[in-house]
This record gives C-alpha cells, sequence and structure tokens, in this order.
C-alpha cells in the first residue's frame, strides 16, 4: 500500500493510484480514508416516517444525543469529502438541511415522495456528474460503522460487480426486503416484504439498504425502475435485477451484526438504536480509562469526550458539546449538557450544569443548578442549593448554601454567606451586581442591583443592600435590634388572668 500522507484529508477522487486505499489519515475527531476511485454518498432522509406517528420528519429525531441524519453524515465524512455527499430531504425539508447544514454537504429536495429509486433519481442533474462509485445510504439507519462501509466500498471497488448491498442473516427478518441469490452466490433479486412468495419470506437474509454502485452503470440503467408494486413506488431494490438482467453481477456482503444496519421506522426501534448508541460511547470511553459506575444507568452523547481517570456516578447524563478533564468526578444523577469542566473538577450529586465552564479543581453540588453561561474559576466553590445564571466566579470564590446569584460578577476569594440573593431583575430590566475580591457577604443578605461591592468589603448578615458599599468599609441593612426586659414573664402574666376570668 502506497502512503500519500502529505495529501490533504478527505482529497477522494484527486488521487489515481492502483489501490483502492492508500493511506488514512488521522485527526484527533475522525480518521479519514483516502480513495483512488472517487466515491459519491447519497443519503435518503426525505420520507415523514409514517410508522413514528410524528408531527417531525424521521430524520430528525434523536438517538445517541444527535439526530439520525447527523450520524449518517458524520460517517459518509470519514468517507468522502462533502462535496461528494449529498442528502435527500422532503419532509420539513429546511429543518432537515438546517440540522446538517454545518457539515458543508449538498442537498437535493425530494418534494414528492415516490420511493428510494425516485429519491435517488431527482437527484440525477447533481449525481451524474460525479464519476467513480455512488454509494446509498438510508437516513434513518444511524448505527452502521464506517469500517463496514470501508469494507463495502473496497469490495465494490476492488472487484468486478456493478453494485455491492450490504446484506445481514436474521432470525427475524420482518420488514425487510428480501435477497435473493443464484446458485454461484449473485444477487438476482432483492423483494419488498409485502410482494414477498411464502418462500421468499422464508428467507433469512435481508437487505439493509446499504449499496455501492459503479455511478457509470447506475446512471445507464436507473430509468428502467418502474413503479410496478403495490404502493406504485420507485424502488431502489429493483436496480439489482436490472443490472443482472443486463448481464452485469451484483453481490451481497453480508454482516455479522444485522443490529449495525438497523433502520428506524417505529419509537421502538428508536430506543433501541438510541441504547445501543449510549453502550457504544459508554464502552469506547471506559477504554479510555474512564471509569462509570453503574455504567447501563449512565446517558452519555456521542459528541461528548472526557479525560482518563474521571469517575462518573451512576444515572448521571452527560450530554451535547459538553468536555470534562481528568480526574474529575460527575456525582450521581447530576444532568451536564454543553459544558466544559477542566481537570479536577468536583461535581456533587444532583446538580444541573448547564452552558457553563468549571475551571480546574472547582467544585458545584451536591444539589446545585448551575443555570446558564456561567464562568466558575480555578479552586471556587458552590454548594448545595445554590444556583447561578451569567455569573462569574472568579478563583477561589465561595457559594456555599441557599444563594441566587445572577447577571453576577463575584471577586476572587469571595465569600458568599447562605441565603445570599441577587435581586437582579426590576420586572422590566435585569441588572449586574460586582463584587470586589476577597469581600465577605453576611448570611441572608439581598442584594439590589445594580450593585457594586468594594474589595474586602463587608455586609453584615440579614442586610438590604442598595447602595454601592466602599472598599474595605462594613455595611449594615437592617433594622436595629431592641430587647425589651421581662416582656414575655408579663405577657404570660396577662395571659393566665384572661384564662381565670373566661373559667368563672
Ligand atoms: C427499505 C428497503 C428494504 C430494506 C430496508 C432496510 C426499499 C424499497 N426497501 O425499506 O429492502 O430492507 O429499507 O431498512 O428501498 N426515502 C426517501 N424518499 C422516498 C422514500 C424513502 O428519501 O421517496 C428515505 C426515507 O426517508 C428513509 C429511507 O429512504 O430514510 C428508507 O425508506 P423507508 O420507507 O424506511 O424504507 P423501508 O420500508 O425501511
Ligand atoms: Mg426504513
Amino acid at each position: 500500500m502506497h502512503s500519500t500522507a502529505g495529501e490533504q484529508p478527505g482529497a477522494v477522487g484527486q488521487v489515481s493510484r492502483a489501490r483502492a486505499i492508500t493511506s488514512v489519515n488521522r485527526t484527533p475527531s475522525r480518521i479519514i480514508v483516502v480513495m483512488h476511485k472517487p466515491v459519491t454518498i447519497v443519503i435518503l432522509g426525505a420520507g415523514l416516517g409514517t410508522r413514528m406517528k410524528s408531527r417531525q420528519a424521521k430524520v430528525l429525531h434523536r438517538a445517541g444525543g444527535k439526530p439520525l441524519l447527523q450520524h449518517v453524515v458524520d460517517t459518509a465524512l470519514s468517507l468522502a469529502p462533502p462535496e461528494r455527499i449529498f442528502a435527500v430531504v422532503g419532509h420539513q425539508a429546511d429543518q432537515v438541511r438546517q440540522s446538517v447544514a454545518a457539515s458543508g454537504i449538498g442537498f437535493i429536495e425530494q418534494t414528492e415522495q415516490k420511493g428510494t429509486g425516485h429519491a435517488v433519481l431527482i437527484g440525477r442533474d447533481s449525481l451524474a456528474r460525479m464519476d467513480g462509485y455512488l454509494m446509498i445510504l438510508y437516513g434513518d439507519s444511524p448505527l452502521l460503522r464506517t469500517a463496514t462501509l470501508r469494507r463495502l466500498i473496497e469490495r465494490e471497488t476492488e472487484g468486478s460487480a456493478a453494485g455491492v448491498l450490504i446484506s445481514a442473516l436474521m432470525d427475524d427478518p420482518t420488514g425487510y426486503g428480501r435477497v435473493i441469490r443464484d446458485e454461484r452466490g449473485g444477487v438476482l433479486d432483492v423483494v419488498e416484504q409485502n410482494v414477498c412468495t411464502p418462500e421468499q419470506l422464508a428467507m433469512r437474509e435481508a437487505n439493509m439498504g446499504i449499496y455501492c454502485f459503479r455511478a457509470d452503470l447506475f446512471w445507464k440503467h436507473v430509468d428502467e425502475i418502474r413503479p410496478n408494486n403495490p404502493a406504485g413506488e420507485y424502488y431502489l431494490t429493483d436496480m439489482p435485477a436490472i443490472l443482472t438482467r443486463a448481464g452485469h453481477t451484483v453481490e451481497a456482503m453480508q454482516i455479522e451484526d444485522p443490529g449495525e444496519a438497523l433502520g428506524i421506522n417505529d419509537r421502538a426501534q428508536l430506543a433501541l438504536v438510541d441504547a445501543i448508541f449510549r453502550e457504544r460511547k459508554r464502552s469506547a470511553l471506559m477504554a479510555e480509562g474512564v471509569t462509570l459506575i453503574k455504567p447501563e444507568t449512565i446517558t452519555i452523547d456521542s459528541t461528548v469526550e472526557i479525560g482518563m481517570d474521571t469517575i462518573v456516578e451512576p444515572f448521571a447524563q452527560i450530554l451535547g458539546t459538553t468536555t470534562i478533564g481528568e480526574n474529575c468526578r460527575i456525582g450521581a444523577c447530576s444532568i451536564i449538557r454543553d459544558s466544559a469542566l477542566g481537570d479536577a473538577v468536583e461535581i456533587g450529586a444532583f446538580t444541573v450544569v448547564n452552558t457553563s465552564t468549571l475551571e480546574r479543581g472547582a467544585s458545584a453540588g451536591p444539589f446545585a443548578r448551575l443555570r446558564m453561561l456561567n464562568h466558575v474559576e480555578a479552586g471556587a466553590h458552590i454548594g448545595n442549593f445554590v444556583e447561578l445564571k451569567k455569573t462569574r466566579m472568579r478563583a477561589g470564590a465561595k457559594a456555599g448554601h441557599l444563594a441566587y446569584l445572577g447577571d453576577s460578577d463575584i471577586g476572587a476569594r469571595v465569600n458568599i454567606g447562605a441565603g445570599t440573593i441577587t435581586c437582579n431583575y426590576d420586572g422590566y430590566k435585569k441588572h449586574a451586581t460586582e463584587i470586589g475580591e476577597g469581600a465577605f457577604v453576611g448570611s441572608n443578605s439581598t442584594l439590589v442591583a445594580p450593585l457594586e461591592i468594594g474589595a474586602g468589603a463587608y455586609v453584615a448578615a440579614g442586610s438590604v443592600i442598595t447602595q454601592t458599599v466602599p472598599p474595605d468599609a462594613l455595611a449594615i441593612g437592617r433594622g436595629r435590634q431592641e430587647n425589651k426586659p421581662e416582656w414575655a414573664m408579663k405577657r404570660r402574666k396577662l395571659a393566665k388572668t384572661v384564662e381565670a376570668k373566661n373559667v368563672s
């Protein structure tokens, strides 16, 4: 195998040497294989997915933390550059397009869904210009692994078949098209479940709906697909029979694990696929040195990154674009979404962290809520029943118990007493609170924003603070205490006299 390590990742089609795969470029996030023969990938995702019983297009439903189509697009991107990837969209085309727009792939709109064959045909103008090979993936089959698709491409590009499809032997192939082979093992036809003869129904080799064709032969013959089935649709599954009739061969590449090509048609299958993604992610993290306690209870999106020796406790959910450093502890039942945690961060049980950053050695919880856009600097501490919103806790600052800090900038080493509340909203606008380095805010203080408390200042417990506190000052904002000697004793005496009168 040649080494062409200097080439651009994903430059499929610009290389032309003797063997199919010439180099593997490793990037931290994915492996890109550069192939001799260009492969164009079409992902079908126009269907509504009637069996989902949903107002949302099927490929927008999520599994493993990503929309179904996004999974397939990500897999496709590890095999071809975005200019050679097209998604066929139809139902809720705009939303579907938007959900994967960042990937830079092309789109083909199928306004009327007349079948899987029709979905490819409709893109003829953009697709037939592409030489090499045409791979077709279904947007509702997100579990397929890159390695399997790579094998499919190799089998097609290195052999002489006009096309190769992926099949699997299934105990119960209900719902799938059946693969009909000739005596030499070639594929004669794919027959959909609803038109199978009883003998065909008994066949266990199912079509997984993934194909790689020689592009020239595909486009030469695709017009021969006829809508001659009960649904009146153009079925892509007619292509093997058409190519075979024209004197070409079509092969089926059997995969070991039919679960990999599981198509999602209803909610139960969606849940199953989600569970498989979760399991894959947990296994990958454990292999990289992350401890998961009772892993089967933990939910981690495929997009999450976690460093070595971090411990995740039962029932934690770690979601979205979250990144977690090394040596952290994520407490039981915590939910962490779209957040960045440095090394050695401690998240106590039942803590919710959303779109926030926690630097090295910071801690939050148990029972804390970092609602949105907070920044907790190194070594700062957020304790139980503390809520933060758009707040910066500078290095070493502490809010140990029962507080609400919103739109605030809390200086380094500040101590926020239990029950402190920033009154950041006047019914119309949000206002900021700024507390200088080393200040001490006594328990149960009410800080009416906009407000500035100077560095090193003290706020007496129970104060309502409405004016700027100068640095190093003591602010007391509460009624003065008055003691009335023997008041209680006299009160009791009076009560007794009244009682005696009432009885007599
Ligand atoms: C299809 C195959 C079947 C295979 C199964 C594997 C056909 C005719 N049948 O059946 O042999 O065993 O997948 O999962 O291909 N789509 C469009 N436009 C359309 C119709 C469908 O884009 O006009 C898209 C859908 O959004 C979906 C994919 O194609 O992502 C597959 O369609 P679906 O209706 O789920 O086909 P199956 O009945 O599962
Ligand atoms: Mg399907």
